[in-house]
């Protein structure tokens, strides 16, 4: 059903006007108490055995929706109506900029995947911490805030932009990540290197520690697939060492070379991050990698190419205690978040492992036997 109204309206339409229509779509259902009351309880169905407790948070289920879809924080409701479990807002920039010129957004339909430049178009963290305080949550979900560097601030002052956009922001966030991954502001991948990661995770921490003084802010750091490994070791390192809660692996990809792409070269050429389907191998690979070294030290978020219950899965034995997505969303539509919370439940069932958290990381321990 949904693929065929894909096919015949969003294919047809640009794909930012499209992500906008269903973004007011599905807002517009949050706000209206019966139908999202009804959508709630079709499409959020809560499993038992699914409840997960991670970052010293309690959710329903593992799966939530990944940065950059609601930068603004302005469909939590909706997103949470759709099943996603926790919602990663942002990324918020410490200063509200208009992101790269249109169009900046691309869908590789044969290869189930996109390609975006967007460059953090986002309203500002003073305007977003503004929403969130006065937010009334309708569903209970858990809220991540996801920061990054202003696009015209100089790489030497990007600690005080995340500091700015943290003392902003904390307060209001179940769990805060660093984004030092996404490809489409200028040199902010740089920040991954430890010399600089290091400045940067030691201020937004003391940051967050003096501006939330009633509990302790989880913090995360969100890593690129282009990392080499010796680099992802690295950053688990620096996490371990400064008291760090998880690593979110990964972000979009700018290889293009050996993932068999099969849409159109004009369009595999478009500059920009590229997720869904081709990252998929990259992120399970890097997640391994994060579990192999920190084991469950650390919290573990799996994204990059999830589309389905067996892809979520995966992450899990593979080390995810939590797993997110956003362009299989894109894809596969309303029923994407339900469908993945139903077959993790109904493969939990019938594999030996009693909880979810004893299948986290499961597969990965007995390869390291
Ligand atoms: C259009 C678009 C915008 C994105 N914006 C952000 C962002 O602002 N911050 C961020 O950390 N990740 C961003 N991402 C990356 C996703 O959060 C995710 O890490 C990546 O797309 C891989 O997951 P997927 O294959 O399920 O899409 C964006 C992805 C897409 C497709």
């Amino acid at each position: 059903m949904y693929k065929l109204f894909f096919n015949l309206v969003f294919k047809r339409m640009d794909p930012e006007q499209a992500h906008y229509l269903a973004f007011r779509w599905i807002r517009l259902a949050a706000r209206t108490p019966v139908l999202r009351t009804f959508v709630a309880a079709a499409l959020a169905p809560r499993h038992e055995e699914l409840r997960t407790e991670a970052l010293g948070l309690r959710m329903h289920g593992p799966f939530g929706l990944a940065a950059g879809f609601d930068k603004n924080a302005v469909a939590i409701d909706g997103m949470s109506m759709l099943g996603f479990d926790h919602i990663e807002i942002g990324t918020v920039t410490a200063q509200a900029q208009p992101g790269n010129p249109k169009k900046r957004l691309f869908r590789l339909v044969p290869d189930r995947a996109l390609i975006n430049r967007m460059g953090f178009n986002n309203e500002g963290s003073a305007a977003v911490a503004a929403r969130l305080a006065a937010r009334v949550p309708v569903f209970k979900t858990v809220v991540g805030v996801n920061i990054g560097k202003t696009k015209v601030v100089p790489e030497e002052e990007a600690v005080a932009d995340y500091v700015a956009s943290t003392e902003r922001l904390a307060r209001h966030a179940d769990y805060l990540v660093v984004n030092v991954s996404s490809p489409n502001t200028p040199g902010l991948r740089n920040l991954q290197a430890t010399e600089s990661l290091r400045p940067l995770l030691t201020a937004v921490r003391e940051a967050a520690d003096r501006t939330v003084t009633d509990r302790r802010v989880p913090l995360l750091v969100k890593i690129a697939p282009d990392l080499a490994d010796e680099d992802v070791d690295a950053v688990a390192d620096l996490a371990l060492e400064l008291g760090l809660d998880g690593i979110i692996a990964t972000n979009t990809t700018i290889a293009r070379e050996g993932l068999g792409l099969k849409s159109s070269p004009d369009l595999v050429k478009e500059t920009g991050g590229l997720s869904g389907a081709p990252v998929k191998e990259r992120s399970l690979e890097v997640l391994r990698r994060l579990y192999a070294r920190v084991g469950d030290r650390l919290v573990l978020v799996g994204v990059g190419g999830i589309e389905n219950a067996e892809d979520a899965w995966q992450r899990i034995l593979a080390g995810a205690t939590l797993v997110q997505g956003y362009s299989a969303f894109i894809y596969e539509g309303p029923f994407y978040a339900r469908a993945i919370h139903k077959g993790l439940a109904a493969r939990l069932a019938v594999s030996p492992y009693a909880t979810l958290a004893e299948a986290v990381g499961a597969e990965t321990r007995k390869a390291m036997q």
